[in-house]
């Protein structure tokens, strides 16, 4: 076994890994490495939860655990029978497994199949309980007490170097618990989160309209941020008011529960952020018309209300109905981005459609929005040159397995 060189690593959709080195420098974190789809960091384990809690990027943040030089797919399972598990979780908690292949060479006879190394491993796990406890956890997919996830890359001293980690989240942290109404399409949480800051939205010198708001992702995002309201609000009210069910999987690993310090950090965070999460809706109240969602479409709005409410912030950020090409903006400066549709459906004519509208988006921001912002999220490509303005910036991006890109417009 060898030691990883670096602590904690935190996942995020591709092209926003910069932006997330930011996020994890300004809450402690220390010999940042940005790689693709994330970022490797160290610090203190409160670092850690303090990503957990308040990063609006990370979808996962994971602890390195091992790493060892493996030859194929039996020297995999016998060197994983070597671990001691039992330092890690009980023989009666449950636990679930991902492997995914890291930089592997295209060639090769052994670790072509992850469902089989993931098979592999989930085996040493249970022959090394077996063999010391005389029985063995169960493996649970969707509500494990555990979450442990492996890779597999390139190696030096032999071909293939494993990673065992724990994923300290569980349930992805992009579902924040406010989306309870989905429609077609929607962008996700961190994403959307990550497009504010990409394009440099500041709360405090810039009105917020979403024209196309579909299901709110973009509004809800915007107020949490314009507040200082932790992504974690809700998980957080859960573990502190709610049945009991646990929100994040570190709450089983020793990693907390044998560090008195690290719980004690932990309920002062949750404390903090119940507070702020007050204070923040206080000050949005304050901030009413300045962050707004607007959509043409009845369907969408019912969901983006269904949303807001969920989030507790339907009293505070107002809803329109109307054809985003009819929209003014603020009389203080204005950010107006849209998230049209992609055309994913593409029915008869559908593509006529699709230019019309962001040819008219373009057209109506040139002549209506001048001294103000737009940013245009999207995932079909060809439809940017229609909308026919001179982009200030571009910003390639993933929502899932969608290559999008955010284009802004500085109208003068
Ligand atoms: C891709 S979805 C937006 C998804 C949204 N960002 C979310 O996270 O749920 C596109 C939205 O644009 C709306 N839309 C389409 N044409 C519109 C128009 N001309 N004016 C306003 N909204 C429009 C649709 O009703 C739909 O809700």
């Amino acid at each position: 076994m060898k030691k990883y060189n670096y602590e904690y690593f935190a996942s995020c959709p591709s092209g926003l890994e910069e932006i997330l080195s930011k996020e994890l420098a300004d809450l402690g974190a220390s010999t940042i490495v940005i790689v693709r789809g994330g970022v490797q960091f160290e610090g203190a384990h409160e670092v850690a939860l303090k990503a957990i809690l308040h990063s609006r990027i990370a979808s996962r943040v994971f602890k390195y655990l091992f790493q060892f030089d493996v030859s194929n797919e039996q020297d995999y399972y016998l060197a994983a029978t070597d671990i001691k598990w039992k330092s890690l979780m009980d023989v009666t908690h449950t636990f679930r497994l991902t492997t995914i292949f890291g930089d592997l060479p295209f060639e090769r006879e052994e670790f072509r199949n992850s469902q089989f190394a993931n098979l592999k491993l989930k085996d040493a796990i249970c022959d090394y309980f077996r063999h010391h406890e005389t029985v063995r956890p169960s493996v649970e997919k969707d509500f494990p007490d555990i979450s442990f996830l492996a890779r597999i890359d390139r190696g030096q001293a032999k071909p293939y170097v494993a990673t065992i980690m724990y994923d300290l989240c569980g349930d992805s942290l992009n579902q924040r618990g406010y989306r309870v109404a989905k429609i077609e399409a929607p962008v996700k949480e961190n994403v959307a989160a990550g497009i504010l800051k990409l394009i440099k939205w500041d709360p405090e010198t810039e009105d917020f309209i979403d024209g196309m708001c579909g299901s709110g992702t973009f509004v809800i995002e915007a107020a949490l941020m314009a507040a200082g309201i932790a992504p974690s609000f809700l998980r957080v009210d859960r573990h502190l008011h709610g049945s009991g069910q646990k929100q994040w999987t570190f709450l089983n690993y020793p990693w907390l529960t044998k560090d008195e310090e690290l719980k004690a950090s932990f309920k002062k965070l949750l404390e903090d952020i119940s507070e702020s999460t007050i204070k923040g809706v206080e000050k949005l109240g304050k901030m009413k018309g300045r962050i707004s969602g607007n959509d043409i479409s009845e369907v969408s709005l019912i969901s983006a209300r269904e949303n807001l409410k969920k989030a507790k912030l339907d009293h505070v950020i107002q809803l329109s109905q109307a054809d985003a090409r009819v929209l003014n903006p603020n009389k203080n400066k204005t950010l107006f981005i849209c998230n049209p549709p992609y055309g994913e459906r593409l029915e008869h004519g559908e593509d006529e459609r699709l230019k019309a509208l962001y040819q008219g988006l373009g057209d109506h921001w040139k002549h209506n929005f001048k001294g103000h912002r737009a940013a245009l999220f999207t995932g079909n490509l060809p439809m940017l040159k229609v909308v026919g303005l001179k982009t200030s910036k571009k910003h390639i991006l993933y929502n899932g397995d969608i290559e999008c890109r955010v284009a802004e417009y500085n109208l003068y």
